[in-house]
């Protein structure tokens, strides 16, 4: 008799080997509903469809996934994870306490957690390791996270009135992230002879991981435009010029509830916008030292590898301006 694994194995390798498929990338990808993903990722659709039960409070961050394989952090995930937590959160079980110009010691969770360990994934390779039901023991409201394009989300997640955030980054820039953090991945196994061009024609032809980038932001775009509000569509660039204005419709969008007179006037925007800065959570012991041994198997992740540069328009040093148009005129 099989295990479940085995099974799971089994029904993937058949699935999988009916898709189209790709080598181009240091491990096959494969195309579902026009979507290129792992087989992991495919076995990990698979167990999500058939077992996640969406509640109609769940709250659901969405953003495109950075890196190309294994570790499934997005472009600017880490991010919309610490503040939608730090919103979710100020008022039911960790007060954020704002003293000074640092976050302050008050024992908030970011202090000693990285984002990607408070808000879980939906879907994840090791969701085969880890049931589904793990999210169901989670209580109301869910906070979770997905790179999944709106195609592939459960059907029910939108029907059911989920409120979807997606946090959207010019796809130069995602590119470029995209590149780094796959270098400073040696479990990737990336010849040396795969440079920066490689990466960026597979990328422009729309296959890398969870792509391609624009119908990936297309899904949610139009999700966004629908009348029943329940997709808030945010883009990385604006947010990082107008952090506070972005925490205030995040919180009226969550609904969980929005910032009170008192809270504003009281530096409570001001401080979720502080604890969640790039460079403060980049510099704390947890996010230079720590490592993530369970997120991704038995993968152990550098915390510090989801902060490098944290800033917009940084293709400009990678990218020439043919490549830059080249890009730009896909969408
Ligand atoms: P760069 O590689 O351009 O620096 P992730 O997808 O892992 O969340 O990270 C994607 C990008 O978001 C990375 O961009 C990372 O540095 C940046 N980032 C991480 N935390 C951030 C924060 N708190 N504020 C702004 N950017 C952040």
């Amino acid at each position: 008799e099989q295990s479940v694994s085995e099974e799971g194995e089994t029904y993937s390798s058949l699935l999988t080997s009916t898709l189209p498929t790709t080598q181009d990338w240091a491990t096959p990808l494969f195309r579902l509903q026009g979507c290129w993903l792992t087989r992991q990722c495919v076995e990990s659709v698979r167990l999500v469809d058939a077992q996640f039960k969406p509640r109609p409070d769940d709250l659901l961050l969405a953003t495109y996934p950075k890196s190309a394989v294994q570790s499934l952090d997005q472009s600017g995930t880490t991010w919309l994870k610490a503040l939608a937590f730090t919103i979710l959160n100020r008022s039911r079980r960790h007060p954020v306490v704002f003293t000074g110009a640092g976050a302050g010691d008050n024992g908030h969770p970011l202090l000693s957690h990285n984002p990607h360990d408070l808000v879980p994934f939906l879907e994840m390779p090791d969701r085969a390791l880890n049931p589904v039901a793990e999210l169901e023991a989670l209580p109301s409201p869910r906070l979770l996270c997905t790179h999944l394009p709106a195609a592939l989300l459960p059907p029910a997640t939108l029907g059911l009135g989920c409120r979807v955030v997606y946090l959207c980054r010019d796809p130069k820039d995602v590119l470029v992230s995209l590149w780094y953090h796959m270098r400073s991945m040696p479990v990737l196994q990336l010849q040396d002879s795969f440079q920066f061009t490689n990466a960026f024609d597979l990328f422009c032809e729309g296959v890398s991981l969870f792509g391609p980038v624009w119908e990936h932001c297309l899904g949610y775009w139009k999700g966004s435009l629908e009348p029943s509000n329940n997709v808030l569509f945010f883009k990385y660039d604006e947010m990082m010029a107008q952090a506070e204005k972005h925490v205030k419709t995040l919180a009226g969008f969550l609904g969980v509830p929005s910032f009170t007179a008192d809270e504003e006037s009281g530096g409570a925007v001001e401080g979720v916008v502080r604890l969640c800065s790039f460079h403060n959570l980049k510099n704390l012991p947890v996010n230079s030292d720590g490592v993530v041994a369970d997120r991704i198997g038995a993968l152990p992740t550098k915390n510090s590898m989801f902060f490098r540069k944290g800033k917009v328009v940084d293709w400009e040093n990678h990218l020439t301006q043919e490549m830059a148009h080249k890009l730009d005129s896909h969408h």
